[in-house]
């Protein structure tokens, strides 16, 4: 899917803009500060219902203005798709295809984006909550109901913590918090359990790629440049990092035929293996394929019983010490887990890796490219990375916002859609 127009009114620094998008490689240039990546939060906005940078969207209304108001027209299965988003004071709206819905979370599923920014190269080494957000940012737009357990749980938890820190205990009713927070974590495990499961065996592949898109190529190699960068009607050569379907090596492994035993990747020194690691113990391994509804009531009643024998500590704590809110990722490389002993290349060709994955499962379950929404990050990667992260991505629309872009990779994007952020 592809964003044809965003229009913009009083969003941040913009009071009227209105931008057209290429369905392929678009480059949002200017200085710093002249509102670039407002206009990736803008049509991340459309996508989430909010903001990815700030938790008040009120503070995105321009300076001095009451409201804002952000439009985006789509085309998604080649049908048009509009969604719009209104800010009056703290008080938000939301459109699709010009019918108001009620809430953010129905926007959800509709325009799909993938967003990148420096801070995602620290998925990996950052602490568990990044790779929390993550899962749940993914998890978002693939199930618009794993929002509403996410917003559910964090107040049972609130609640309970509350419950946790009242002198005399008032143990019957924790009883009952116990029930509410087992029934709603044990489908965020569930989700989260196969979320990671679909994760090791995408990223696996894709971690193989980045690395082997690392050997070093001869500067006149076709393949070592991306698409828009080759004479029009030269064929393309694929990226060595590029998904292709002749290699079923490189494809994905969802994408190889059932008789072929996938290569288990996740088992080599490169290989990434990527695995859920919950804060309280699952009934059964965490990554295995048996996760999905059968597994919930098992994963609730392992959540009672573990509220159960750690009250004692949670109160002691005065807070909820174990659940869904205490998730992790775990990343391992070589038998060596990346986020405690990785160097910054390989932490960094892991988040890569996860990122890239976002795609190729967000592209699985619903058959669409997402947007791909690339902040700043091009300058953080090195050449072989940066070559990987575009040349994956060519049946893809990208949005890069770039202040300075290197000398090569000007030369590289001769060919692609330029949109100066501020035009006044
Ligand atoms: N609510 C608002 N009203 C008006 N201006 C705002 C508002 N919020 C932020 N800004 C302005 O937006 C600008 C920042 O825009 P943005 O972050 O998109 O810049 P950028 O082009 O991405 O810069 P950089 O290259 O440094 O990343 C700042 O000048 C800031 O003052
Ligand atoms: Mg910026």
């Amino acid at each position: 899917m592809f964003i044809k127009t965003l229009a913009l009114q009083n969003f941040r620094n913009y009071e009227e803009r209105s931008v057209d998008f290429d369905a392929g490689v678009n480059i949002l240039t200017g200085n710093n500060g002249e509102g670039k990546t407002n206009m990736l939060e803008a049509v991340r906005m459309l996508s989430m219902g909010r903001s990815f940078r700030t938790q008040n969207d009120a503070e995105a209304i321009l300076f001095g203005k009451s409201f804002f108001r952000i439009k985006g027209l789509f085309e998604r299965g080649g049908d048009d798709l509009t969604v719009e988003v209104r800010a009056q004071g703290s008080a938000k709206s939301y459109f699709i295809d010009g019918i108001k819905v009620p809430k953010g979370a129905d926007l959800l599923d509709h325009a799909l984006t993938v967003i990148f920014s420096p801070d995602d190269l620290r998925i990996v080494k950052d602490g568990p909550e990044k790779r929390r957000h993550f899962m749940d940012h993914e998890l978002f737009q693939l199930k618009p109901l794993y929002y509403l357990d996410v917003i559910k749980y964090r107040r049972i938890v609130k609640n309970r913590n509350l419950l946790l820190k009242e002198m005399p205990l008032n143990e019957p009713l924790l009883d009952v918090y116990d029930g509410y927070l087992a029934e709603t974590g044990a489908r965020i495990m569930a989700e989260r359990a196969g979320f990671a499961a679909r994760l090791a065996k995408v990223s696996a592949g894709i971690q193989d790629r980045i690395t082997a898109s690392s050997d070093p190529r001869p500067a006149e190699d076709p393949a070592a440049a991306p698409a828009y960068a080759r004479p029009a009607g030269e064929p393309a050569a694929a990226p060595a990092c590029a998904r292709s379907a002749e290699d079923p090596a490189a494809a994905p492994a969802y994408a190889r035929p059932a008789e072929e035993p996938a290569e288990d990747t996740a088992a080599t020194a490169a290989g990434l293996e990527v695995s859920y690691e919950p804060s309280i113990e699952m009934p059964e391994p965490p990554d295995s394929d048996a996760q999905g509804a059968g597994a919930v009531p098992r994963i609730q009643e392992a959540i009672v019983e573990q509220l159960r024998s750690r009250r004692a500590k949670d109160v002691d704590a005065g807070s909820t010490t174990r659940g869904p809110h205490k998730d992790d990722l775990k990343l391992v490389s070589g038998g060596v887990d990346l986020r405690k002993y990785g160097s910054q290349g390989q932490q960094r060709t892991a988040a890569l890796a996860l990122k890239l994955a976002e795609v190729d499962i967000i592209k699985e379950e619903t058959g669409e490219m997402p947007i791909l929404l690339l902040d700043d990050v091009l300058s953080e990667l090195d050449e072989s990375r940066q070559r990987c992260l575009i040349g994956s991505f060519e049946d893809c629309q990208i949005i890069i916002t770039a202040a300075d872009l290197p000398t090569d990779l000007r030369q590289a994007f001769a060919g692609a859609h330029t949109i100066r952020a501020h035009d006044g």
